[in-house]
């Protein structure tokens, strides 16, 4: 039977969040700050991150797939939607639900890296560190976590389970 067991709440969510945005206002010069939201996972995060910037952004959107079923990446990592606005020149701090194993963001900073943005950064709302395959540096992280397999805000198993308010454990999928 299929078992949800609540990690995060939505209110620890929201709090958390929004010390995010604050230290992004602080660290960030002058200067376009584009938001790079990873489809579909970090949409709500990318929501709720981006009100909570008192600055000036803009928002954009990149669709990547990771070959792979379940709950393990293939290590095979191809861009199904590409940007619309040009990066050259700008502040790039890319928005993620979380960092796993590190590959699908080691590609995905390559291929910014070569569009002459003036930085790349990382923001995660979470992070499993124990997973790591490739080193990958977060700039931001929201919470340090176990290594579980986690659904909810944005986070999904097979595409369900994305709508619940908090972060749970899925437990005999
Ligand atoms: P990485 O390339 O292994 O770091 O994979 C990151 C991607 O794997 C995330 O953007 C998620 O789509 C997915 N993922 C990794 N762990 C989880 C999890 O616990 N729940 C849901 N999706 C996950
Ligand atoms: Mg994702």
């Amino acid at each position: 039977m299929t078992n949800l067991r609540v990690l995060l709440s939505a209110a620890q969510i929201q709090a958390r969040v929004r010390e995010m945005g604050a230290e992004i206002d602080r660290d960030y010069p002058a200067g376009d700050l584009h938001l790079i939201c990873i489809l579909k996972g970090a949409c709500f995060f990318l929501a709720d991150l981006s009100r909570a910037i008192c600055r000036d952004v803009l928002v954009d959107f990149m669709g990547i797939s990771s070959y792979g079923k379940g709950q393990t990446t293939s290590g095979e990592v191809k861009v199904t939607k590409d940007l619309d606005i040009s990066v050259e020149g700008a502040d790039l701090l890319v928005v993620e639900d979380i960092v796993d194993s590190g590959v699908t963001l080691t590609y995905l900073v390559h291929v910014l890296e070569q569009r002459k943005p003036r930085s790349v950064r990382i923001a995660a709302l979470l992070d499993k560190p124990d997973r790591r395959q490739r080193p990958v540096e977060v700039s931001y992280v929201g919470f340090r976590i176990a290594d579980e397999f986690v659904v909810g805000y944005g986070l999904d198993y097979a595409e369900r389970y994305r709508n619940l308010p908090d972060i749970c454990v899925l437990a005999n999928p």
